[in-house]
């Protein structure tokens, strides 16, 4: 594949929408953004374009796709810089970039654009996919880690239908967990090929229509696999934490269990925490953060039309402000 295939695999969601919050004074005057989901590089140009003063860091835990988005923003050279790090490493990161870097902007905005991005999904060989035959994989960084196929041979039958039932709220989890038991005592379920076909098999008839009886199964293991939810619980309060007053968060979520980590992580931040009975509110139990969006914001009916992976998303942002 060469850069400019690179540049037409993704289209960035709700990209407009993104630039408009990360806008601030100080993203105007020369900020550190940080694109704690780089991908392919896609919202990460655009911020490069939109900011021309800004720094943006771009961390990614899949190797391949920081080399795929290093090659595309090679250009941005003194502007840029691709990390390879878990985003709920990016204090740490921040840390170094400005020492090795010598850079003492503020850090004045951070984009989270959560899940697997276009080129993990339509690559068949990571596995991620139901509709095409692979290994089941499913890790976004392939060095480390186990893979589906292994918690697929190792979990329980109970363990099964908890991880389906939690990361993907299964209605058939149980009934899921037990056709793999009793399917992996045949031979060990390596590919998604065989999974798909166990679950089809499992499902009856009248839900078969509904819906693909993959779909929620490939997303729970992949969940578990990269241990998704636990990692973004970690980071968005870390990211919250480093921002400077004027700075924002933005973030998209494609499942109702990160959007939840999110809210909840929002409405505490924009509480104000003084103790009640008091007459006057106390500085120090002032709000820290005020929302941006009202509830989640989805994106318009025309991207959803064109982009069929921005139907989820559900965005939400927020500015610190003391
Ligand atoms: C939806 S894509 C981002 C697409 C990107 N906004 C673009 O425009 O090209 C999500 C990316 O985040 C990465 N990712 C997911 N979870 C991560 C984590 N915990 N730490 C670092 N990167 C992560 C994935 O490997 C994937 O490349």
């Amino acid at each position: 594949m060469n850069t400019s295939d690179t540049k037409t695999l993704h289209t960035p969601v709700m990209l407009q929408r993104c630039l408009e919050l990360l806008t601030t004074e100080q993203a105007e005057r020369g900020a550190i953004i940080v694109d704690a989901t780089l991908g392919l590089g896609g919202h990460a140009q655009h911020i490069l374009e939109r900011f021309k003063r800004s720094t943006v860091i771009g961390l990614d835990r899949d190797p391949a796709a920081l080399t795929r988005a290093s090659e595309r923003l090679a250009s941005y050279k003194n502007r840029f810089f691709g990390v390879y790090a878990v985003y709920d490493e990016l204090p740490e990161v921040l840390e170094q970039i400005r020492e090795r870097e010598g850079i003492t902007l503020p850090f004045a905005g951070v984009l989270f654009d959560l899940g697997v991005s276009s080129m993990q999904l339509d690559f068949a060989a990571r596995g991620f996919s139901y509709a095409q035959n692979a290994p089941l994989d499913m890790r976004m960084d392939q060095s480390r880690g186990k893979t589906a196929a292994q918690l697929l041979a190792q979990l329980s039958g109970g363990e099964l239908a908890t991880l389906f039932r939690r990361y993907s709220d299964e209605p058939l989890a149980m009934r899921y967990a037990a056709a793999i038991v009793s399917a992996r005592e045949e031979g060990a379920i390596t590919e998604s090929a065989q999974l798909v076909e166990i679950l089809q098999r499992a499902t009856p008839m009248k839900l078969k229509q509904q819906r693909h009886p993959a779909k929620r199964v490939f997303q729970a293991l992949r969940v578990a696999v990269n241990d998704e939810l636990t990692v973004l619980e970690r980071a968005i309060p870390s990211a919250m934490n480093s921002l400077a007053v004027g700075g924002r968060v933005v973030v998209m979520s494609y499942q109702s269990q990160e959007d939840r980590i999110v809210k909840k992580e929002f409405a505490q931040r924009v509480r104000d925490n003084t103790p009640p009975g008091l007459p006057q509110q106390l500085p120090e139990h002032a709000p820290e953060y005020r929302l941006l969006t009202r509830g989640a914001e989805q994106a318009g009916a025309q991207e959803q039309e064109t982009n069929p992976r921005s139907k989820p998303v559900k965005l939400r942002a927020a500015e610190k402000v003391r």
